[in-house]
């Protein structure tokens, strides 16, 4: 059975298309089949991160408009997943058919991750329900935690599971957010702390994954680790009415609290 994982933060330029790209290689590494897809069409730049020419090829776009089947945006990236990747050189607003077009992929990979939009808006919603669970991203400081909240409350409000929180960028200097925090604030667990390595913006230069070109770093293998965890464990349960009474008390408490 595929696997259907949105990569979501609320907020952008926390790592959401580096940390698709970098799971769906490492997946590949353990045997896994992947498929990964630009759920961001208002600001698509998965293609870009992996040196894909996508403003002069069969895209999402044209599949969302009707004018092409899903397997025709389907493309082997070197790193052996598969891409589908949104035209670079347009804005689309409306992703009402990508519930339908998302079809034929599924039982065609073993994971399929999503690489979400920022923000809480329809496109995130579009993308969030086609998801059998959600990772969230966030860096560790607090704007980048609060949107992580919202988008949290927003996947929770959407009955998705929340599969865990990866803290990027991590320089671990003084001033930042613990994993014992966010873990407190979002109430979700930590996956993993990925720490700051100048060769992630290398690896957009490059076209490949950070994980490709970085083998045997911290940071690779942490990656690898959390790949794992995704493709190995059970969905979380969807929230009991309990604990969706106890979210929703929680939220209250929060809100007052500001
Ligand atoms: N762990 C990291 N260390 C250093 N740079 C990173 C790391 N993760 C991501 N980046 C860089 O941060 C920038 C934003 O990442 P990106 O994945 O595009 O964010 P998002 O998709 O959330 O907007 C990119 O230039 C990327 O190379
Ligand atoms: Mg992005």
């Amino acid at each position: 059975m595929t696997k259907v994982i949105a990569i979501a933060s609320g907020k952008g330029g926390v790592g959401k298309t580096t940390l698709t790209t970098n799971l769906a290689s490492a997946l590949v590494n353990q045997g896994k089949r992947v498929i990964i897809i630009d759920t961001n069409l208002t600001a698509p730049n998965l293609a870009l991160h992996l040196g894909i020419p996508a403003a002069s090829i069969v895209t999402l776009n044209d599949v969302i408009r009707n004018e092409a089947y899903i397997t025709h945006a389907l493309y082997k990236h070197r790193a052996g997943f598969y891409v589908v990747p949104a035209n670079v050189d347009e804005i689309e607003h409306n992703m009402g058919g990508f519930k339908k077009a998302l079809k034929p992929l599924l039982g065609m990979a073993d994971v399929i991750l999503l690489d979400v939009a920022p923000g809480v808006n329809k496109e995130v919603e579009t993308a969030l329900k086609v998801a059998d669970e959600v990772v969230l991203v966030t860096t560790p400081d607090e704007p980048s935690l609060r949107n992580a909240l919202l988008l949290k409350r927003f996947a929770e409000d959407l009955d998705k599971p929340i599969a865990g929180v990866v803290v990027n960028q991590a320089k671990n200097v003084h001033y930042e957010l613990t994993d014992e925090e966010i873990e407190e604030r979002l109430g979700c667990k930590v996956l993993g702390r990925i720490r700051y390595h100048r060769k992630f913006k290398e690896s957009i230069a490059l076209g490949i994954p950070f994980v490709n070109i970085a083998k045997g770093t911290e940071q690779q293998m942490l990656i690898s680790k959390i790949a794992n965890a995704l493709a190995e464990s059970k969905t979380p349960e969807k929230l009991s009415i309990l604990e969706k009474i106890k979210a929703f008390l929680n939220r209250d408490i929060v809100l007052w609290s500001e």
